[in-house]
């Protein structure tokens, strides 16, 4: 359907390696868009676009740690070379670090402010440096098209996740301000929002939910309780936002934060 259409659309996806990256990279592909992936493991880059490639795919791979403003600055510079702009910018990369969590036997007292710091670069700068540098090449283009990563923490933080919540929050802020932003200073041409997953179970959060076994741990079974649907996500849950965001279908749409999690959010346990 033309409406929700991402054919011949220039992707940037950082943090496309991961969990939710790889099915999301896979689905717009399929889709018919040409998928610029930015990752940090050489080797993880490059089976994701030999594999999207060996489906008939398009895809190719800049190597870049996105908390590294040089890193960024150089894999900007080479696509700009080669495809001169872009029409999207999906900042994966991200994810919860455990020395920035309070396990149950810590406290306050515990909380590294080194491991705060990282979780912070990782999360708030890794998701403003790639906007920061990628965003000529949406100028370039004389339109474009952001999409944030937030969670359900950075709305109502959560037990021990301190850090995480945190920067995730400030991803939130960030959308919104960069919507105002972008439209007086560049025109209606740019967008800028988020979507804020409810529960995956992926690599970040496998130990927090799920013990050695495979069963649910006590957080676990809380989410389950405090999500309607009662289930975690499973990354083909996110595509249909996604897509809807990449596409005109939104194109009236900027600076919210949509939701995709099982009514999570709208449930206050009673
Ligand atoms: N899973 C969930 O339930 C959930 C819920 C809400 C929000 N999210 C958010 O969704 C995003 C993707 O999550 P996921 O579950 O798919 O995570 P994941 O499987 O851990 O993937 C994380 C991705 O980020 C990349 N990455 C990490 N640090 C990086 C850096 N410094 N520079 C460049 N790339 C880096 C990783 O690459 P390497 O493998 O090379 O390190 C990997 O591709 C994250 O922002 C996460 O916070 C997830």
């Amino acid at each position: 359907m033309k409406l929700f259409s991402v054919k011949n659309k220039k992707i940037i996806i950082t943090g496309a390696t991961g969990v939710l990256g790889t099915a999301m990279a896979h689905h717009l592909a399929k889709e018919g868009a040409h998928i610029i992936i930015i990752g940090r493991t050489a080797s993880k880059i490059e089976h994701l676009v030999e594999d999207i490639r060996s489906k008939g795919g398009k895809a190719d791979a800049f190597l870049a740690d996105v908390t590294s403003e040089t890193h960024v600055i150089q894999a900007a510079a080479q696509i700009q070379k080669r495809y001169k702009k872009i029409d999207i910018l999906i900042n994966l990369a991200g994810g919860n670090m455990p020395d920035a969590v309070v396990r149950p036997d810590q406290t306050l007292a515990d909380l590294s402010a080194d491991a705060m710091k990282k979780v912070m670069d990782l999360n708030y700068q890794g998701t403003f440096i790639p906007i920061k540098h990628f965003f000529p090449l949406m100028l370039a283009n004389g339109s474009g098209n952001i999409i944030n990563i937030s969670s359900m923490a950075a709305s109502r933080p959560m037990t021990r996740v301190a850090g995480y919540a945190s920067a995730k929050a400030a991803i939130d802020n960030l959308t919104k301000w960069l919507a105002v932003e972008l439209n007086h200073k560049h025109g209606p041409e740019y967008r800028v929002n988020a979507i804020a997953p409810g529960f995956f179970l992926t690599e970040q959060n496998r130990n927090l939910l799920t013990e050695k076994d495979g069963q649910l741990t006590q957080r676990g079974h809380q989410i389950i309780q405090h999500t309607p649907m009662g289930r975690f996500g499973d990354p083909e849950d996110l595509l249909g936002t996604l897509q809807w965001l990449c596409s005109d279908a939104s194109k009236f749409i900027t600076g919210t934060i949509v939701a995709v999690d099982g009514g999570f959010s709208a449930y206050s346990g009673v």
